[in-house]
């Protein structure tokens, strides 16, 4: 399953509180617009807000239930405020009047909308829109700067004519600018910010029939840790995982594939890339053919399996002629000898770094599905040495050599 990423609110989850304006109605558009960038969208329509749109058509826009009422029965069975507040990357209150937002300042739960707001852990942005004395009253002016103090984001209104039949600053802000602002939220930022870097993470399985297959003990936890280090540092990640039990880093596009092939297919769908970083414990080999039905035992005769080599996709990554990233780095998984080997496989391989990765076990703990590994770094530069550490830290480590070679 691939999760490609087109605009940053691909896969985000919004609450959209909808307060009591006139400019209420551009939230119709507004759900279009983050709708159609893959935003799934959940709405709290406030009394006020029912005077300007109906819980129908936010409902008909946004394909799920608009909640109203704090108190109904149902849906605190179905979805308390809590959980509503909860399950969201991100609230938006727009439009937030100057009633809502000097409730938000003194922590007044007197409503749904206003209780969600309270109750949540995610951050909050709020459009305001009102008549432009009220917008510039000393109250309303103390309560935005109290609210951006609590963390709180403001979309600034505009000026303009304002439907109350007066000019000046009140408006809400266009459904682009909104539409902006929340891209805004969500694109990374860092020193990395702007790179593309795939990751290849966990063991691959290689099928011998539709119930069996060849697999390694790769847990996958080196390289979704260096997939969370990059991402933090602002890069867009992608990661191309075989089978394991960990959950996708946030923010990362997460390509699931089970064979070297499919493994190999995913990476080169997902070039052009600035860094590519093979973290894989891909199979060497597959079986010529897979079964097509369950392979049967056959009164003691064992089956003999017949072996072809998979693609080796550092190698082709490191020598592609129109695609190659600038930095292609590779892992290699050494028991004996280790700098000597990985010094060897970087230059058959073609890479521009490699980590040596002494999977012998360590303390009485092994790398592969541990939590700890010990490396080296070789580089054009040299070798360096780094101490048995948590791949948490590996994975930090090597993100800041990431960000030195580019700045
Ligand atoms: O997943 P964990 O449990 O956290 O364990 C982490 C790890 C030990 C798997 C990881 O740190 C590691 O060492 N990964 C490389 C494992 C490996 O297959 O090494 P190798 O020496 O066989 O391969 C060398 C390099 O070529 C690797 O970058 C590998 O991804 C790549 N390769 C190998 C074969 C192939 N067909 N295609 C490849 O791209």
């Amino acid at each position: 399953m691939t999760l490609e990423t087109h605009s940053s609110l691909e896969g985000k989850r919004l609450l959209l509180i909808i307060g009591g304006g006139i400019a209420a109605y551009k939230c119709l558009d507004l759900i279009r617009r983050v709708k159609e960038r893959g935003m799934t969208v959940r709405t709290i329509l406030t009394k006020g807000g029912e005077q300007f749109v109906t819980p129908l058509s936010v409902s008909g826009l946004s394909g799920e239930k608009t909640y109203t009422d704090l108190f109904s029965l149902t849906d605190e069975v179905e979805m308390g405020h809590i959980r509503l507040s909860r399950e969201a990357d991100l609230v938006l209150v727009a439009p937030a009047t100057a009633d809502m937002m000097a409730k938000m300042v003194a922590g007044i739960a007197d409503n749904l909308a206003t209780t969600a707001l309270l109750a949540t852990d995610k951050p909050v942005m709020i459009a305001p829109s009102m008549n432009s004395r009220m917008w510039e009253h000393a109250a309303t002016q103390r309560n935005v700067k109290q609210l951006q103090k609590d963390g709180i984001h403001v979309i600034n209104p505009t000026s303009g004519d304002l439907a109350c039949g007066e000019v000046g600053a009140g408006r809400l802000a266009e459904v682009e600018d909104l539409v902006a602002a929340l891209e805004g939220f969500f694109t990374p930022t860092g020193p990395l910010a702007g790179r593309h870097i795939i990751i290849t993470a966990g063991p691959t399985y290689e099928a011998i029939d539709p119930v069996r297959y060849i697999a390694n003990r790769s847990s996958g936890k080196q390289g979704y840790a260096i997939a969370r280090a990059l991402r933090e540092l602002g890069a867009k990640v992608s990661l191309i995982s075989g089978p394991t039990n960990l959950d996708a880093p946030k923010n990362v596009t997460v390509t699931n594939i089970e064979s070297a092939n499919e493994m190999l297919a995913a990476c080169q769908n997902t070039l052009p890339a600035d860094v590519a970083i093979c973290v894989a414990a891909v199979a060497d080999w597959r079986t010529s053919q897979e079964a097509a039905q369950k392979i049967k035992k056959q009164g003691g005769q064992i089956p003999a399996l017949q072996m072809v080599e998979n693609p080796d996709i550092l190698k082709i990554l490191s020598n592609d002629a129109t695609n190659r990233p600038t930095l292609v780095v590779g892992f290699a998984a050494e028991t004996e000898n280790i700098s000597n080997n990985a010094k060897a496989k970087l230059k058959r391989k073609g890479c521009d770094w490699i980590v040596a990765n002494d999977v012998s076990t360590t303390d009485g703990q092994s790398v592969m599905g541990g939590d700890h590994n010990r490396v080296s770094l070789i580089t054009a530069a040299g070798a360096e040495e780094w101490d048995n550490a948590h791949k948490d830290e590996v994975a930090r480590r090597l993100a800041q050599k990431i960000e030195k070679h580019f700045t």
